[in-house]
């Protein structure tokens, strides 16, 4: 029997005033594209923005539905325009952050598991990694170098051939 282990570092910043320009300015397109958010049922808004390795920058914002899980997150808005929009582009990095009426966007929130594989099938499908830099309104920003990080033992496309 051998013991492996599973471990990734990741960069934290006390706040957005620490990033590079780049970074800030990609956060705070996220903090600010939260308001386009449908999210009445939840009243948690979130926002992706993401920086094309062309220059181009999408947003997406989750879609909540009467009809609950009909509704769909931010990033998965996102990675659907990406891909419409700018086939073939690898996504550099993308931003993401919330607002919510009921509790304080203070912390990072990182993406559900069913946003993580949407994630890692793009970076699979580009042949690039995605950085994630992940915070709320206001206080500690986490970078993540790939998404792949946040999915071990992930069910790829190897699979399948
Ligand atoms: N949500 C996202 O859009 N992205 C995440 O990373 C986490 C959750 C949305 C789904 C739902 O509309 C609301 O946040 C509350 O779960």
């Amino acid at each position: 029997m051998k013991e492996n282990k599973f471990e990734f570092e990741y960069e934290v910043y006390n706040d957005s005033s620490e990033l590079n320009e780049q970074d800030a300015w990609l956060l705070n397109e996220a903090r600010t594209v939260t308001g386009n958010a449908y999210a009445p049922y939840s009243n948690f808004h979130v926002g992706a923005v993401a920086m094309l390795e062309n220059g181009e920058v999408v947003a997406g914002t989750n879609q909540e539905n009467a009809s609950y899980p009909v509704g769909i997150c931010a990033e998965r808005v996102l990675l659907g325009t990406v891909a419409t929009m700018h086939p073939k582009v690898p996504v550099k990095s993308i931003a993401i952050s919330y607002n919510s009426d009921d509790v304080k966007s203070d912390h990072p929130i990182s993406p559900c598991g069913m946003c993580r594989q949407a994630l890692l099938e793009y970076e699979t499908r580009t042949s690039k990694p995605i950085r994630l830099i992940l915070s709320g309104q206001e206080g500690k920003v986490f970078i993540i170098k790939t998404a792949s990080f946040l999915l071990p033992f992930a069910f790829t496309k190897d699979e399948l051939i």
